[in-house]
């Protein structure tokens, strides 16, 4: 399997999630309670799979190999998915930090927790898509059979060495559990 293939399965993952953000968002909007556990549930997702996982393979590997084979990091497709991450992670802090006002009733806080929820899924949606469509494709063309291998060696050490073994089972496994209400 391409590398890129790996992120794109991935991206299915945190899709399913999105989704599940996405109807939270609109029942909270819509009066609905403000499930702590399951909020700190969307949060874990995202910091860990999504963003540990993820965005480190992107950031820390294919990207410094694209900036390798010429396309600019600082700015051009990859600087604005770099960009994203950053974004995405403001999202997320709004959201991990306005969970406990908005369960004690807070009002301006739970505004805060639907609109980064909502925010966070929309901005990641349109993120995915262009990595799917554009940037991948872009990457795989101008990468030998050699940065293929190289990258998917990288891969499988950042695996190793920064996640446990059932890693991605429990998140796949969290990832079902978020998108089944
Ligand atoms: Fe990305
Ligand atoms: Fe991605």
């Amino acid at each position: 399997m391409l590398p890129t293939e790996i992120l794109k399965n991935e991206h299915q993952l945190i899709l399913m999630v999105l989704d599940a953000a996405e109807r939270e968002a609109a029942l909270i909007a819509e009066g609905g309670d403000v499930d702590v556990a399951r909020l700190e549930q969307f949060v874990d997702f995202i910091r860990e799979f999504a963003d540990r996982c993820h965005h480190a393979k992107e950031e820390d590997l294919l990207f410094v190999r694209m900036g390798e084979k010429g396309f600019p990091v600082d700015g051009g497709p990859v600087g604005v998915m770099l960009y994203e991450h950053e974004v995405g992670r403001s999202y997320v802090a709004a959201l991990a930090d306005s969970i406990a006002a908005a369960a004690g009733g807070d009002s301006r806080a739970r505004a805060r927790v639907t609109e980064s929820l909502a925010a966070y899924a929309a901005l990641l949606r349109q993120h995915i898509s262009k990595e799917d469509t554009i940037l991948y494709p872009m990457a795989d063309r101008v990468f030998s059979d050699a940065d293929q291998q190289a990258l998917a060696t990288g891969f499988e050490r950042v695996e190793r060495e920064r996640f446990s073994e059932d890693f991605h089972e429990r998140y796949r496994a969290l990832a079902r559990e978020l998108a089944s209400r």
